[in-house]
């Protein structure tokens, strides 16, 4: 696929996680003003992407129903309006089948759609799986590898995005056909009879470190569309404190996740704003080298470091994570010769806006339940 869409993990804005089933065109146009009335546009967010339930399926054996109740103007004038602001426009479909369901599902269809989806201007596709008839790598592979070749098709680039959910061993195929590709299911609802939003963060962060080696310019592991800033839903979920929420963005930044927004941008605080503009942060993601941050070691259990190698012209450049997963306190020390970094490294707090000194053999710091320090290492 073009490579060049996505040279580092994209950044933007998806309806699904505060809207659901009632994404309309108001809201998308609404959400697309305050992107760049926020400074988000301005950070490098740009892409505003319909997920489900734009359409509510298909004429008989025929074309794309579009829902004109919520979506009077159509598709292409949505499109248009989007980047008439300057941003990119994402829709959303599944492969597979479902006959009279609520909402889209393109097998069979594939090349009508994405050409559709091409004709109406969209500069992402996100492909789920919630139809497809069986669950296999063989299958997935093949419909998938499908809608590649019919993006392909069209001439014009769109993004790729894949929402496997977890399914089949997607590390053997979906680097070579996607931009990204969803790693685990939906981070507001995993694991199973999660109480908290931090339970999907810290879910999804798992899953999607387990193949750092096959992301890189061009083609991201997917940890989810972002739960900072998503605000309560009936109590459902614990709503993540503001530190949680720090350690969730940084960590994505560390996995060179696609950073994509979920909450509702009308309506975003201060605080919230604090955290999705920090520029050193989005720099460590957007970072050219493309290289996925691992987990070095772990103290203890749920005292971790994490290094993602920077591109630097001179001396090595590294990311460092100390993130206390733990319910209490703790102090972290990283120590350099675990971490492979050198004896002598000069520190920068991401958070602080500082520069913390240079320092020999070790750095030690407190870090709050569930916070994170993150930091720059020359
Ligand atoms: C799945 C996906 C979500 C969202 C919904 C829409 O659950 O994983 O990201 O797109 O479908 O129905």
């Amino acid at each position: 696929l073009n490579p060049k869409l996505a040279l580092t993990p994209p950044m933007g804005w998806s309806s699904w996680n505060t809207f659901k089933k009632n994404p309309t065109e108001e809201v998308i146009k609404q959400i697309a003003d305050a992107m760049v009335r926020t400074g988000l546009k301005d950070a490098g967010y740009t892409y505003v992407n319909i997920d489900d339930f734009w359409s509510p399926g298909r004429e008989e054996n025929s074309q794309i129903i579009v829902d004109t109740t919520k979506f009077p103007g159509g598709m292409k004038a949505l499109a248009d309006y989007i980047h008439t602001k300057g941003l990119k426009a994402g829709i959303y479909t599944n492969i597979g089948l479902k006959a009279n369901y609520e909402t889209l599902a393109s097998g069979g269809f594939y090349e009508q759609d994405i050409k559709k989806f091409a004709e109406w201007t969209y500069d992402y596709v996100k492909v789920d799986v919630n139809f497809a008839p069986i669950r296999t790598e063989e299958f997935y592979k093949k419909e998938f590898t499908d809608i590649y070749n019919a993006i392909k098709k069209t001439g014009r680039p769109m993004f790729f995005n894949i929402c496997n959910q977890g399914g089949g061993s997607y590390q053997n195929w979906a680097p070579a056909i996607a931009n990204s590709w969803r790693v685990g299911a939906d981070i507001d609802h995993s694991p199973k009879g999660a109480k908290t939003q931090w339970d999907g963060f810290i879910y999804e962060l798992d899953r999607s470190s387990a193949f750092p080696e096959i992301a890189g310019p061009g083609h991201w592991n997917d940890a989810d569309m972002m739960l900072v800033g998503v605000g309560d839903d009936g109590g459902r979920l614990v709503v993540m404190t503001q530190e949680e929420q720090k350690s969730h963005f940084s960590m994505w930044c560390m996995i060179a996740s696609p950073l994509i927004l979920g909450n509702d941008l009308r309506t975003i605080s201060k605080e919230t704003l604090d955290i999705l503009l920090n520029k050193e942060a989005i720099a460590i993601n957007q970072d050219a080298l493309g290289i996925q941050g691992k987990l070095i070691y772990e103290q203890s259990t749920g005292l971790q470091v994490w290094v993602k190698e920077l591109k630097s012209t001179k001396k090595k450049k590294y990311a460092v994570a100390l993130f206390n997963r733990t319910d209490s306190e703790a102090e972290i020390t990283l120590d350099f010769s675990k971490a492979k970094l050198n004896r002598k490294i000069k520190i920068r707090d991401v958070w602080e806006h500082k520069n913390l000194g240079k320092f020999t053999n070790t750095y030690s710091k407190r870090i709050p339940s569930h916070g994170i320090q993150m930091l720059i290492i020359k």
